[in-house]
């Protein structure tokens, strides 16, 4: 049987890797303060990754394959040296955030990385990320580092993809507020494509797990058909929106998926090296009426970590 040591593993994408792997039949292990619990099936170990001893008893022990989604560079380095020589292969969740160019339209896996983090300076998620992925580094051949872009689907805590299928269900037949579409893309990944390619990749090195490129227009236009959206959409442009104080990406008063021209190259990496690793993609449709359902089961109007109020999109379309 396999034996696989989560550090994570109860939160939204290390949850569903355990909850794959131990569908496969693996042994799962995960370690966190237990905030929530582990999938079914699998065991928590429950401890603090401050504290230095946390690894002393899991280090006892040889595991198959160690997974790490921390974005903090000591809990990493701290447990590449505590368990590196006990592990088979070593799985670290870093993001495509450790690029120093989101300008470049297809960038792949070689593109410069910002710089790694010093314990000194100030928390910097990029930098952070960076700095983890040179500790799993050292583990050679049997470390494999995987940059996500966006990650979708059900259950995303971040509430950035999701937004669309509230924000068109919500509206109904009355107008919502879109982002520039002309010439953007959107480039997400399933969370469950995402976990399915790290139990089963094989490879080391570094891999984008970034899903295939689509304008941005299409995107938001099967999210509105599948929310049965029937009312009209108001296209602002990027100086209105930066006039109406609506921020990009994520957070308060924000328009999720909308990148500034600065960034155009966020959402569209290389998923070459994905693809030539046996990852798969499901249709972009399926993830989208599954985030559709949710949204709906989780209430459309609820307070959410991203996106405009309903009231806050009301008051910018009647200002247009
Ligand atoms: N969302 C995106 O679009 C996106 C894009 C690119 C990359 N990523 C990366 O994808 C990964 C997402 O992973 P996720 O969804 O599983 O994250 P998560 O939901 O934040 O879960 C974090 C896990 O770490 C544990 N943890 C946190 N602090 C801990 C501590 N001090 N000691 C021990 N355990 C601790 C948590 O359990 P407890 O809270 O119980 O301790 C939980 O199991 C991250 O690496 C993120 O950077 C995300």
């Amino acid at each position: 049987m396999t034996d696989v040591l989560i550090l994570g593993g109860t939160g939204w994408l290390s949850g569903r890797i355990a909850r794959r792997w131990v569908d496969e039949g693996a042994a799962v292990t995960c370690l966190g303060r237990g905030s929530r619990p582990a999938p079914e099936g699998a065991v928590l170990v429950r401890g603090d990754r401050e504290d230095a001893d946390v690894y002393a008893d899991l280090s006892r022990r040889d595991w198959d394959h160690v997974v790490d989604v921390s974005s903090h560079a000591v809990r990493v380095e701290r447990a590449v040296d505590a368990l590196g020589d006990r592990a088979g292969r070593w799985t670290y969740v870093s993001s495509v955030s450790v690029y120093s160019d989101d300008e470049t339209v297809g960038a792949d896996e070689s593109t410069p990385r910002h710089p790694a983090a010093s314990p000194a300076d100030a928390y910097d998620y990029g930098a952070q990320k960076a700095a983890a992925e040179d500790a799993v580094m050292r583990l050679g051949e049997r470390g494999f580092i995987v940059r996500p872009g966006l990650i979708v689907g059900d259950g995303d805590p971040s509430d950035r993809f999701g937004y669309w299928a509230a924000a068109f269900a919500r509206a109904s037949s009355e107008p919502v507020l879109l982002p520039p579409l002309e010439g953007s893309s959107a480039q997400v990944i399933d969370v469950d494509d995402l976990a399915a390619y790290i139990v089963t990749a094989t490879r080391s090195g570094v891999v984008n797990g970034v899903g295939d490129e689509h304008p941005l227009a299409d995107v938001l236009g099967a999210v509105r058909l599948a929310a049965g959206h029937t009312g009209s959409v108001f296209v602002a442009d990027e100086g209105w929106l930066r006039a109406h104080d609506v921020e990009y990406w994520a957070g308060p008063r924000s328009l999720p998926l909308w990148l500034p021209t600065e960034m155009s190259g966020f959402m569209t990496r290389s998923n070459r090296a994905f693809h030539a690793s046996g990852g798969r993609l499901r249709p972009l449709t399926d993830t989208i009426e599954r985030v559709v359902a949710d949204e709906r089961s989780r209430g459309v109007d609820r307070e959410r970590h991203a996106g405009l109020t309903r009231a806050e999109e009301r008051a910018l379309l009647s200002d247009r």
